[in-house]
């Protein structure tokens, strides 16, 4: 009993911790660059950037799994956004994977106010998306619960850029470090009202994985923090908050291993 009670209250805590309403990884060996940022209880822009020529897409995705480059050729579900620009014509497609072999545009359209820019050797694309998506045909993966985020690049477009027939097998690959984790982002402050403070970025890394709320399964929490910048994700746009929650759950942890 003590132990599911220290259990719920990290927990509690944690989920706090997690919002992520705003942020940005770069991998600069990879030249690749993810920026989120949560615009309304339900809406969420992502500017994602990373290697392209003019016969070549990229694609972000996210799944509910972790995956590895390998296990790409494997039964996957990735919820994806396909890009691509050959510099005069562009897509932006909502996109459901299962497999690296296996794509299928979805049924339904959820992407908005999207644009795919081939500049100096890199595609920048822009897009709007909802965090829990109305999608009726289970072609899309809702936001309010932890993702992990994957990408690939470098992969040859099939047929014409305005409709593509087919997406090559990519030579570029990567993982976020972290998850992207978007719930409760509509309790905390608006990104644009809070002033980044200018000492001391603190990067903070957390994990939360939970097995399914019955008394006999496992449950672990876990929580990283790095003091000095690293080049994984940052979640910004709160760095106060993020370190009251930090104190908070070093003050949760100082009373549960005293109970
Ligand atoms: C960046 O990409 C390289 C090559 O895939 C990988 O080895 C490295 O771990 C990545 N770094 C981050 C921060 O994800
Ligand atoms: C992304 O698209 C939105 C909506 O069209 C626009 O307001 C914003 O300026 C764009 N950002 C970038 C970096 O292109
Ligand atoms: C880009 O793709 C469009 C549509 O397939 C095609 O009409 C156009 O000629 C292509 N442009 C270049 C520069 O390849
Ligand atoms: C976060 O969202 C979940 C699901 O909507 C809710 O049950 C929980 O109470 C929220 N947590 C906070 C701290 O608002
Ligand atoms: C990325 O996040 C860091 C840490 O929160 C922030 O200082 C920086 O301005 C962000 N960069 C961009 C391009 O948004």
């Amino acid at each position: 009993m003590q132990g599911l009670l220290k259990l719920f209250l990290l927990a509690g805590l944690f989920t706090i911790s997690l919002a992520q309403c705003s942020g940005n990884f770069t991998n600069e060996t990879q030249q690749v660059t993810l920026e989120w940022t949560v615009i309304d209880d339900n809406t969420v822009n992502f500017i994602y950037t990373a290697p392209s020529t003019s016969t070549q897409y990229t694609a972000l995705a996210f799944s509910n799994q972790l995956i590895s480059q390998a296990s790409l050729s494997g039964t996957v579900a990735l919820d994806a956004v396909y890009a691509g620009s050959n510099g005069t014509s562009s897509f932006v497609q909502d996109r459901w994977v299962t497999s690296i072999f296996n794509n299928m545009l979805d049924t339904e359209q959820n992407l908005e106010d999207t644009s795919a820019s081939l500049s100096n050797g890199l595609l920048t694309v822009n897009f709007t998306r909802p965090i829990i998506s109305p999608d009726n045909y289970n072609q899309d993966l809702d936001l309010n619960v932890c993702q992990y985020v994957i990408y690939v690049f470098n992969g040859a477009v099939m047929g014409s850029f305005s409709s593509p027939s087919g997406f090559n097998i990519p030579t570029g690959f990567g993982i976020l470090p972290m998850q992207l984790c978007l719930q409760n982002c509509s309790d905390v402050p608006s990104p644009s009202t809070t002033v980044p403070s200018s000492t001391g970025a603190v990067t903070v890394s957390t994990t939360f994985v939970q097995s399914s709320p019955s008394i006999s399964g496992s449950s672990s929490v876990s929580a990283t923090l790095t003091p000095t910048a690293t080049p994984t994700s940052t979640p910004s746009g709160a760095s106060a908050g993020m370190i009251a929650s930090v104190l908070l759950i070093m003050i949760a942890v100082a009373i549960v291993l005293h109970v």
